[in-house]
């Protein structure tokens, strides 16, 4: 585990929501430590660093370090090379960020990060992640369910998916003005999938504000489906009648299809699925189905052919 210094934890943008965020975390992380502490009291700094120096996951998994989880990143809008990710996005300027939610919708609206903030309780989530590349993570999001918001926004009868939208700022980020890739990057999910309570909106990790190189202010967490579902710097949420394009299947079909579900019985033609490497651990672990996830999802894909529609 890495020390967090008290600084590193409670910055500026922290305060604003320390206290919803100390109350679920209460529930979800550091039950033992915090049972006491009713709603509206401060915790004392010993507790809150419990709560975010906190080792061990819900499962029993160690949690990725905050140093791994930052500096091996995918974020193609800046580089193709992982470790070169951190310098180059770690001062990407996310000011006045608004996320616009649109398309087939009874109440349309367009959200400042504090509205965010404001509106929706911010709890701490704790994931694996698992790459399509066959490496994995265990780390503690900061967030709430995409099913909150949906809510809000209210889908109309028509509305079958939900596509994703990330950030293209030609000015910060070096490669959404080369043409290698389809920009911006897209992502979708099924309307039922995409409210499902594990369809986690992001706005931090480890208790802090996210990262730049984790897809700041706001990005996706759909912890049952390979990694690059979880679409980063998101500007735009679109509920739509048709199954959306989405950046890795339109690049590459016979390798990402629209469902990606983590999934050890299908191989993919460059990467092994069945097992994974845990960054920060040397053997190779075994793959689950749907990530471990699939009591919470399995129900979403009741009678589905998961080669076919992979
Ligand atoms: N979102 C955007 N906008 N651009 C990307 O390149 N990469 C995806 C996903 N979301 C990506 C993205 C991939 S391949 C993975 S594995 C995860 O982000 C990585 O998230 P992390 O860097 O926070 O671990």
């Amino acid at each position: 585990m890495i020390p967090l210094k008290k600084d590193e934890i409670t910055p500026e943008w922290f305060y604003i929501n320390r206290r919803q965020f100390l109350r679920s975390a209460a529930l979800v992380g550091a039950g033992a430590v915090l049972a006491a502490c009713a709603p509206g009291v401060t915790p004392t700094p010993e507790e809150e660093a419990v709560i975010t120096t906190q080792a061990i996951g819900p499962d029993g998994e160690e949690l990725t370090p905050y140093e791994s989880i930052t500096t091996y990143n995918n974020f193609y809008e800046f580089s193709l090379f992982k470790e070169k990710v951190a310098e180059l996005a770690s001062d990407y300027n996310t000011d006045n960020w608004q996320i616009e939610v649109s398309g087939l919708v009874k109440n349309p609206t367009t959200f400042t990060m504090q509205d965010i903030l404001d509106n929706f309780e911010q709890e701490e989530r704790i994931y694996r992640l698992r790459c399509v590349e066959g490496w994995s993570m265990v780390i503690p999001w900061v967030g709430f369910s995409l099913s909150k918001l949906l809510d809000v926004v209210g889908p109309t009868a028509d509305a079958q998916y939900v596509r994703f939208e990330s950030d293209m700022d030609e000015k910060q980020m070096p490669n959404v003005s080369k043409p290698t890739f389809p920009w911006p990057y897209q992502e979708g999910l099924r309307l039922d999938e995409a409210q499902n309570d594990l369809a986690t909106l992001a706005t931090g990790l480890y208790g802090k504000p996210m990262p730049g190189q984790n897809g700041a202010p706001i990005r996706m967490v759909v912890p049952w489906k390979y990694g690059f579902k979880s679409a980063k710097s998101i500007k735009k949420i679109e509920l739509v009648a048709q199954q959306p394009d989405t950046f890795w299947n339109t690049s590459a079909p016979n390798e990402y299809g629209f469902y990606s579900n983590v999934n050890p019985n299908v191989p993919h033609p460059r990467w092994m699925q069945d097992s994974e490497r845990r960054i920060g651990e040397l053997k190779r672990r075994p793959t689950l189905m749907f990530n471990g996830y699939e009591d919470e999802v399995g129900y979403l894909y009741e009678g589905m052919d998961l080669r076919i529609n992979y």
